[in-house]
């Protein structure tokens, strides 16, 4: 039976998943299919389990499931279990479910790919979400001076700077209080998917400064169009997307696929 892979999700009806990870299967020569599977929002482990009898060796796991997708592995790698999400399912030789989490691996080798220095950097990250929990380790081990997270709620985003303090100099705090200026400033709240845009001080960016939106579009986000005329060199989470699921592929296939080709269909395909 040839391997099958898919990604959860609900909805998922216009996942770029099975785009990307079919091109990095056709790239590589690996014998394996990939879907995008709508699951019941009260249904996974059973929409799960029922794609693993059916063949299935791994899955990549989207909103709204990456928290149950967490609750039933057996194993977790260390990135996961910080985050409490999972994105990528793994199917054990002896039928364990191993968790791991590449989205913020995702999001470092993107600012990699564009070089994008972190180390020594002063980086804001806006939200205290569960798409920030999820990127705050791999990016703290790159080594910035600081991370800030600022947060519409202020609570959330300083325990959140809590639960990761012992990986590097993290604060968290509300909008208000944050004082620029960043080299890196990161948008991983929902705000742009509803158009709208965190309420952000002036003189947020340095000179030759980075904005990143974690979310992307065939038009610039909200929080881009703002950075833009401010100076700032703008990023979208395009590549993010390709990077994780480029770790994602490596995690199942043991091959690391190629992403540049892959970024660029990608980039056509929204147009
Ligand atoms: P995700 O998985 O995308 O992180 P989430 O866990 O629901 O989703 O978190 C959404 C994040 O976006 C939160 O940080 C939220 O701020 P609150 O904690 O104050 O709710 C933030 N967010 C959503 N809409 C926003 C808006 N219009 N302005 C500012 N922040 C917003």
């Amino acid at each position: 039976m040839t391997d099958r892979y898919c990604v959860f999700g609900n909805p998922i009806k216009h996942s770029k998943s099975p785009l990307i990870h079919g091109e990095f299967a056709s790239q590589t020569q690996q014998a394996m299919t990939y879907t995008a599977e709508l699951a019941p929002v009260e249904g996974f482990a059973d929409a799960w389990r029922a794609f693993v009898a059916h063949g299935g060796r791994g899955a990549n796991v989207t909103v709204p499931f990456k928290s149950d997708a967490f609750a039933l592995c057996d194993t977790l790698s260390q990135r996961a279990k910080r985050a409490q999400a999972v994105n990528t399912l793994i199917v054990g030789g002896n039928g364990r479910i191993y968790g791991d989490t590449t989205d913020g691996v995702g999001l470092v080798r993107d600012l990699a790919y564009h070089r994008v220095a972190l180390a020594g950097k002063r980086v804001l990250v806006l939200g205290a979400g569960g798409a920030v929990r999820g990127i705050l380790e791999p990016l703290l081990a790159e080594n910035p001076r600081e991370v800030v997270v600022a947060n519409r709620t202020a609570d959330k985003a300083e325990q959140l700077a809590e639960a990761f303090a012992d990986l590097g100099s993290i604060q968290g705090g509300g909008f208000v209080s944050v004082e620029g200026p960043f080299d890196v400033v990161i948008n991983g709240t929902s705000a742009s998917l509803s158009g709208e845009l965190p309420p952000l001080p002036e003189a947020l960016f340095a000179e030759g400064a980075w904005a990143y939106d974690m979310m992307y579009g065939s038009e610039p986000t909200v929080f881009l169009q703002w950075a833009g005329p401010q100076g700032a060199k703008l990023l979208d989470g395009l590549g993010m997307l390709v990077e994780q699921a480029a770790e994602s592929f490596f995690l199942w296939r043991n091959v690391r696929p190629e992403t540049a080709s892959v970024r660029t269909l990608l980039r056509q395909s929204l147009n």
